[in-house]
């Protein structure tokens, strides 16, 4: 059978494409380009040589940012309460387009590199299952002949020795690491250890806040239907407007300052915890900003309602539901609730902090006069009274049966 491979260029899906191959495969490598920094052409090369069927190379990064990033976006999605998801909002779009490749090219098979123990395994499979249910799936690190085999990296750069397949020659950095467009994630080897400091040297995207400018840039970004559709720097008078451009902008303005760094231990799926180390610039200042313009253009109720959505739509991100009927549900109430989520925000970016500064808006519902402590509006001070009162009935009645011993 032919089978489509998530090939990523490296020592591990490099031996997973000759294994498959002696496995009696003919093997399609799929590259999918979603930002990170690789040398594509090489890959190809690499991949062919090995003795790929065909392979497909394709720029995935527009439709990242439009179909995935910006949903999350509008839903304000953080997994237990700091991780932006970087790594699992591309699951779900690398699969796609595996799936459309494995149905054009008659694959009744699809691979992938992750392990056994992670979210990942999960994500890229119901993705596949969901878009292409007579999928068959082949998680070479989940099959005793493979892992049995190749106990560690060791065995893997034994085997690249013997199959031709070309080693780095600088050598691998001792952690694991999952980098694209929205962020780039850490984990594994000397980071597993959760008490230990991650080294300066690691972070690629952003710099160090003790070492970035000491000037602020000042950006004002402005939205529609709860995605930016506008960023310009304010002192430099630039500006972009297609999303791609936008997003790029804010990783880059967000790494010179140092924006976006995390250092947590998380909750996979699988039930086991684990550590990890993130950086996500620009998906950290957007964070900042569309929640200003949501607070300042959303009904109260709406809000909290939304809010309670986004976390469910995380939850269902984090665990590879992106294809599912309720994350459908959810993700079509999250957009419902953006209609009106438009206007300009102006920020500082300085020192790894994002400051907002002002916000801006047609659709706004904040009322400059009612709220006032100078002028009365349309609002009289004495149903306050009332309101209150209202309010204390309850409180009252607690008190009268509890006594003043409940009061500590
Ligand atoms: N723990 C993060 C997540 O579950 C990052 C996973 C990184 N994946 C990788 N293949 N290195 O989303
Ligand atoms: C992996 O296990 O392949 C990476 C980590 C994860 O998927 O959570």
């Amino acid at each position: 059978g032919t089978v489509v491979l998530a090939y990523s260029g490296g020592l591990d899906t490099s031996c997973i494409l000759v294994w498959l191959k002696e496995q009696g495969y003919d093997v399609i490598a799929f590259l999918a380009n979603i930002g990170q920094d690789e040398d594509f052409e090489a890959a190809r090369k690499k991949a062919e040589k090995l003795g790929a069927k065909k392979v497909f190379i394709e720029d995935l990064r527009s439709e990242f940012v439009e179909d995935f990033i910006w949903p999350a976006v509008q839903a304000n999605a953080v997994y237990e309460d700091r991780y932006l998801l970087g790594t699992a909002v591309a699951r779900p779009c690398i699969g796609r387009s595996q799936v459309v490749i494995a149905r054009r090219e008659g694959a009744q098979f699809v691979s992938h590199g992750a392990t056994g123990k992670g979210n990942d395994q999960i994500r890229f499979e119901l993705t596949c299952y969901a878009l292409y249910p007579e999928v068959k799936i082949i998680a070479p690190w989940r099959v005793p002949e493979f892992y049995n085999r190749f106990k560690g990296r060791i065995d893997l750069m034994d085997y690249a020795q013997k199959h031709g397949i070309s080693v780095p020659v600088t050598p691998q950095a001792p952690w694991s690491m999952d980098a694209n467009l929205m962020h780039i994630s850490y984990e594994s080897g000397i980071l597993e250890n959760p008490k230990s400091n991650a080294p300066a040297d690691l972070y690629l995207m952003t710099k160090n806040p003790e070492e970035s400018p000491n000037t602020p840039d000042v950006l004002e970004i402005e939205f529609s239907n709860g995605v930016p559709v506008k960023v310009t720097n304010v002192k430099e008078s630039t500006s972009k407007d297609s999303p791609l451009d936008i997003f790029s902008y804010l990783n880059e303005i967000g790494g010179k300052h140092g924006v976006g760094r995390i250092d947590i231990v998380e909750n996979r799926f699988i039930g086991m915890k684990s550590r990890g180390i993130y950086e996500t610039p620009g998906g950290t200042i957007l964070f900042q900003a569309h929640l200003d313009i949501e607070t300042f253009t959303m009904d109260k109720e709406v809000r909290r309602i939304k809010q309670g959505l986004g976390i469910k739509f995380a939850e269902l991100v984090y665990n590879g539901f992106w294809y599912s009927p309720e994350c459908d549900f959810v993700r079509h109430c999250i957009d419902k609730s953006q209609e009106n989520v438009e206007g300009k925000v102006q920020l500082s970016v300085f020192k790894g902090q994002v400051y907002i500064m002002g916000r801006e808006s047609p659709k706004s519902l904040y009322n400059e006069e009612l709220v006032s402590m100078d002028v009365q509006g349309d609002y009289d001070p004495c149903d306050a009274s009332g309101f209150i009162r209202i309010n204390a009935v309850r409180l009252r009645e607690h008190h009268r049966l509890q006594g003043l011993s409940s009061v500590k």
